[in-house]
């Protein structure tokens, strides 16, 4: 078995970012099974709004390269994200886009292309993201992302985890294991063919 890099990108750069607190639970899950985890942090590396005429006049922004660059290398991805009026935020959306973009003539290509994804969302409120995650669901698909079926969506998020950032409730827990789980097989699988 191969040690993997998997590489975990929030939507929600709030400084209490809830889905920061789940990628980085998910991470320990990572950890645990003898894999690298990191985070691309966007408060280090932030990114302009996509503009193509700026796009075309300045060329691509170095942190987006770095984004790309971690994207290329990591094996596996696991996004962790809330819901914005029940879709994706446009933190996230804008990061998708920036990976996807693909030139010739500015030497870049879609490193989403066959990577392995696994969703996660986590919301105060009682539909837990759950709404929002179809939707990347669907953009990851059409970037060529390999999606895997099973996600995790954390409900009543202010309460679901410990002073320890772990999730409290077991079965929830669960999920997100077997996600995980799923995710590292696929990803294996994929560095083996
Ligand atoms: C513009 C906006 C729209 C939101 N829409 C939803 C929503 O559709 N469903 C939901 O559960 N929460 C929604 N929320 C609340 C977020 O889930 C909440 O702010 C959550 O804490 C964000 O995740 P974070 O802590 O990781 O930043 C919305 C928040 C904002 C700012």
């Amino acid at each position: 078995m191969s040690k993997l890099k998997v590489l975990g990108i929030c939507g929600s750069r709030r400084d209490e970012s809830v889905n920061m607190k789940l990628l980085r639970y998910a991470g320990s899950m990572v950890a645990a099974e003898g894999h690298d985890f990191e985070i691309f942090y966007f408060d280090d590396f932030p990114l302009p709004l996509f503009d193509s005429d700026e796009e075309a006049k300045t060329g691509i922004p170095e942190n987006v390269h770095r984004l790309k660059q971690a994207v290329r290398e990591a094996d596996a991805i696991i996004l962790a994200s809330p819901e914005y009026n029940g879709s994706i935020t446009p933190l996230l959306k804008n990061a998708i886009d920036w990976v996807s973009r693909t030139s010739a003539r500015l030497q870049v290509t879609d490193e989403w292309k066959g990577k392995p994804v696994g969703l996660c969302s986590c919301s105060p409120g009682a539909m837990a993201g759950l709404r929002g995650l179809y939707h990347v669901r669907d953009i990851m698909v059409e970037c060529g992302g390999l999606v895997i079926s099973e996600q995790v969506s954390v409900g009543k998020a202010f309460e679901a985890f410990n002073e320890d950032g772990n999730l409290v409730d077991e079965r929830t827990s669960g999920f997100l294991k077997a996600m995980i789980s799923k995710l590292l097989e696929v990803s294996q699988a994929l560095k083996k063919a």
